[in-house]
């Protein structure tokens, strides 16, 4: 049984932002959230999350997740102070207790699981996670005695320029025996160069306290500011891509490409230079996406080619092929084998298959139907000024270049629409329509008051 608790109480001063810290996105999901699946592999029987700084904003962000219990740490006296507050709450609990900043994403469930198990096995107070970093600046240093005890952490501001050189990090990961904490909780105190209570003075009254090193040093980048934010979406890129490449899928220029962890990729997909795929979207087998093209919360089926163009919360059939310049924004449906070509933008429409929509196109609150061929040009009028109105166009219908569908309007089957019609009626199916003035010849014609030249 193990009790797991998050320290997500703090503003985190140096991003410079309104939101706290543990908010801001990484690859779509905010850092604590990361956090928070990282603890997934240890199955904790309590989730506990330690709110201060704009708390109500933290609990509305992690309100999918449930089962959390949250304790406030209304004034925010370091991280010490944080975990006496779990002191009330976790009264009479008797096991270890897990506890992780909320700034630390990159932590594999591996490595958590790891820890744990030496905790357990060694039957230590404390077990702390520790790196050796080649730049160990602004972390805390861990020094530790020929056994590989744990003596003292200190600080980076509080280390003399000697402690400094000690590259032993504490990760901000760690491993309590949570009736032994309780009692040494209360000891700590506030000297130290920014007078908090620091949670990493309680190694003083602990023992045994011991260090475990992280393999991959890269999983415990704590995020402070911006810059590390950026390095750290850099390591979860190259962790990404690396994992997708081992599963057969090929990265042209990767470093040009980026993938969010929550997408799913099939074999054989080709992703090319400039493009970004983000959020819950999955790619079929075959695909070739990109140069520059992005592509959120959406399906994509089998053989399917997207070129530069932009594609949300669609979906794509097998066999079709998007762009250049195609913009499905949103609720987008395209059945199989279907063309949406140079520079057309659909919006909660639905294709049928084997339907082109080629060239120069807006068709937004539509339904197609199968083998639809839609002119260059075409435009759905789809909203009067206040309201959306729906536009049907029936299996086999051809809309000549530059026609206008004012919505509301039902375009049966078979139906031919001419060049530059504006459509106001619903037409039946098998039929030609001509919505346009006739074209009017006048042989020799002159303006009435033209200059007469000799
Ligand atoms: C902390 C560690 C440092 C370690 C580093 C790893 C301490 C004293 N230092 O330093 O040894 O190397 O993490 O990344 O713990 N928080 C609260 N309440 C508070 C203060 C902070 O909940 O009163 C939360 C923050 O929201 C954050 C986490 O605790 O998620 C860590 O706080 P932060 O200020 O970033 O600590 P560091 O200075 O990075
Ligand atoms: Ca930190």
């Amino acid at each position: 049984m193990v009790a797991v608790a998050i320290l997500a109480a703090g503003r985190g001063t140096r991003m410079k932002s309104d939101l706290p810290k543990v908010l801001h996105p990484l690859g779509g999901r905010t850092l604590v959230e990361r956090v928070l699946n990282s603890c997934q592999s240890i199955e904790p029987t309590r989730s506990l999350v330690i709110v201060g700084y704009k708390a109500q904003l933290v609990k509305q962000t992690l309100q999918k997740n449930p089962n959390l219990e949250y304790v406030e740490q209304t004034e925010q006296l370091g991280t010490g102070h944080a975990i006496q507050q779990l002191l009330p709450h976790l009264q009479g609990f008797n096991d270890d207790l897990v506890v992780l900043n909320g700034d630390v994403p990159l932590l594999r469930p591996e490595t958590l699981k790891n820890l744990l198990d030496i905790h357990i096995v060694n039957q230590n107070a404390a077990t702390i996670l520790t790196a050796r970093l080649p730049d160990p600046k602004g972390y805390g240093r861990v020094f530790c005695d020929q056994n590989n005890l744990v003596e003292q952490i200190i600080e980076d501001r509080d280390c003399t320029a000697a402690q400094k050189q000690n590259n032993r990090i504490n990760a901000g990961v760690y491993c309590f025996n949570w009736p032994k904490m309780a009692q040494v909780l209360p000891k700590l105190t506030t000297d130290n160069d920014q007078q908090e209570y620091y949670l990493t003075d309680v190694v003083k009254f602990l023992e045994p306290v011991m260090a475990y090193d992280v393999e991959d040093y890269l999983e415990i980048t704590g995020i402070n500011d911006r810059k590390q934010l950026a390095t750290a979406y850099k390591i979860l890129q190259t962790r990404v891509k690396d994992a997708w490449m081992t599963a057969g899928v090929t990265a042209l220029d990767p470093d040009s490409i980026t993938i969010d962890d929550t997408v799913e990729l099939q074999p054989d997909v080709i992703i090319e230079p400039q493009t970004h795929i983000r959020g819950n979207t999955f790619i079929g087998s075959g695909s070739r996406i990109g140069p520059g093209t992005s592509i959120e919360n959406s399906y994509i089926g089998e053989n399917v080619t997207v070129l530069y163009s932009v594609v949300t919360n669609s979906r794509v059939e097998s066999g079709s092929r998007i762009g250049p310049y195609a913009h499905l924004r949103g609720n987008v449906k395209i059945g199989q084998s279907c063309r949406i070509g140079n520079f057309v933008e659909l919006k909660k429409t639905e294709v049928g298959n084997n339907t082109n929509v080629a060239h120069l196109s807006y068709l937004g609150d539509a339904i197609l139907g199968d083998r639809v061929n839609i002119g260059a040009g075409t435009i759905t009028a789809n909203y009067d000024g206040t309201y959306k109105h729906p536009t049907t166009i029936g299996s086999g219908t051809k809309t000549g270049s530059n026609s206008v569908l004012v919505a509301p309007v039902n375009l049966g089957e078979d139906v031919n629409v001419a060049a530059g019609s504006v459509v106001t009626e619903d037409v039946p199916d098998d039929a030609l329509v001509i919505a346009r003035s006739r074209q009017v010849v006048k042989k020799g014609w002159r303006p009435k008051n033209e200059k007469k030249t000799e």
